[in-house]
């Protein structure tokens, strides 16, 4: 794992949007994993000004997003899907059609999970993954467990979880209890993965992704054994 550490965020934010415009530019019909939560917005605000630039192209580029709260409507300004029209796909010429994100509202989430999985696959896979990680090491929704899922899946979510998300709803009973993720089998799977990390209440996460163990209990951990991580924080995630 590589660990780049940033004066803070903004400078966080362009080196992650560079890397991923240089994804961009060395191959423009890239597939690429996304992810939602506050931390990767700085990183798209710089994607668009890098694209209003002149400098990428997004008319190639397929997406795959991460996850998806459920049961969630697509127009519902707390979903996944309202997040990245607004952060991201409303500002650049990506085309509809190749963007992928779960549906909060699958009526029957086994059969579309795999689904969602094959078309993943069918693509190519996935060559650069964006992730973020929650306070307690998950990934995408990949919860502490004593086992996880490989494949996309249905999951509960955590009390933690549910109340580190309350922030941007409002009230904590309004988050959903559940959510569309991918599995860590499908992340891991992805060519290049970038993480990002910013702000103290994320140092504990980044201090055990880092240490020497591979534990369920935080399955950010996992990401040890990929060949081609880039973890890229800020100070305040690295050194508290
Ligand atoms: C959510 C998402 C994750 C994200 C995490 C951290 O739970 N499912 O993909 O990494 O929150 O979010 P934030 O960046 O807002 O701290």
């Amino acid at each position: 794992m590589k660990v780049i550490v940033c004066r803070d965020y903004q400078e966080m934010s362009v080196k992650a949007a560079r890397m991923i415009a240089g994804q961009i530019i060395l191959k423009p019909d890239s597939v690429l994993g996304l992810a939602t939560g506050s931390t990767p917005e700085g990183t798209y605000k710089e994607l668009i000004k890098l694209y209003e630039s002149g400098l990428i192209d997004f008319s190639e580029v397929i997406s795959y997003n991460l996850d998806e709260y459920y049961p969630i409507k697509p127009d519902n300004d707390q979903s996944y899907k309202y997040f990245m029209d607004h952060h991201l796909f409303n500002f650049v010429n990506i085309k509809k059609e190749n963007i992928h994100i779960p549906n909060g509202m699958m009526q029957d989430p086994a059969t579309e999970c795999k689904e969602y999985d094959k078309m993943v696959e069918n693509a190519g896979g996935i060559d650069l993954q964006l992730l973020g990680i929650g306070q307690n090491g998950h990934i995408a929704f990949n919860e502490p467990d004593s086992s996880f899922y490989y494949e996309t899946h249905l999951t509960n979510l955590t009390d933690s979880t549910i109340e580190a998300n309350s922030r941007f709803f409002d009230s904590i009973d309004d988050v959903p209890k559940q959510a569309i993720t991918m599995g860590l089998g499908t992340i891991m799977k992805a060519k290049k993965i970038v993480l990002l990390a910013s702000g103290k209440n994320k140092q504990k996460a980044i201090a055990k992704l880092l240490g020497d163990k591979i534990t369920s209990a935080v399955p950010a951990t996992l990401l040890k054994v990929h060949p081609d991580v880039v973890i890229i924080c800020d100070e305040a995630a690295y050194n508290g």
